[in-house]
């Protein structure tokens, strides 16, 4: 299956809130959504294959530092690859842009999702308790070290050699 990667426009948001709610039983609203799309600071990616959108991922930039807000992907596309072929291409725009660092939360529940950030080098720092509201799950936070050097871009390029790379 070819997937195409794409920053996502408005007429996708129907989409990613269907995918938002597949992926975390949560639905932001159309105008939360095009709120982020709107802003300056935010990032998303989507894959595509052919009209369906099947992944996304969006993160926010803070000075030197990147806060993952969304990964998903659609429950038929899993263990593919995908999301760690989103976050190859996010890494390498973020190093390209001077980040440093990159931390995100993640549900105590979620081995799935700290696999693969594990996998990226990300380590967790930190437990806010009773962070998801509906479920009163802990979240941790996981960070990676210092993304802007050597050691992390041989990391990155291991993982990368695993797929082919993402282009717009
Ligand atoms: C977590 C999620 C994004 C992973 O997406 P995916 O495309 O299936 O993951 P990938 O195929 O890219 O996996 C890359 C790595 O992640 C880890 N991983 C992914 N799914 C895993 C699973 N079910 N169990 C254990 N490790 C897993 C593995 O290390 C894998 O590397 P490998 O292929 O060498 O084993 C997907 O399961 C999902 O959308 N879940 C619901 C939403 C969610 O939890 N998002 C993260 C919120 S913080």
């Amino acid at each position: 299956m070819e997937y195409q990667l794409s920053i996502p426009q408005e007429s996708h948001i129907p989409a990613l809130r269907e995918l938002e709610l597949t992926c975390f039983g949560a639905h932001w609203a159309a105008t939360d959504f095009k709120r982020e799309l709107e802003n300056p600071n935010s990032h998303y990616f989507i894959l595509t294959a052919g009209s369906r959108v099947v992944a996304y991922l969006g993160y926010w930039q803070i000075l030197e530092e990147a806060h993952i807000i969304s990964v998903g992907v659609a429950p038929d596309c899993r263990k593919q690859r995908l999301a760690q072929r989103l976050l190859c291409y996010m890494l390498e725009q973020c190093i390209t842009k001077g980040i440093q660092w990159i931390t995100l939360e993640v549900k105590d529940s979620n081995v799935a999702a700290q696999e693969l950030y594990a996998k990226f080098g990300f380590s967790i720092m930190g437990r806010r308790k009773n962070y998801y509201q509906a479920d009163r799950q802990d979240a941790l936070v996981m960070w990676t070290d210092n993304i802007a050097t050597p050691e992390y871009a041989a990391l990155l390029q291991r993982i990368q050699a695993e797929t082919s790379p993402l282009v717009i």
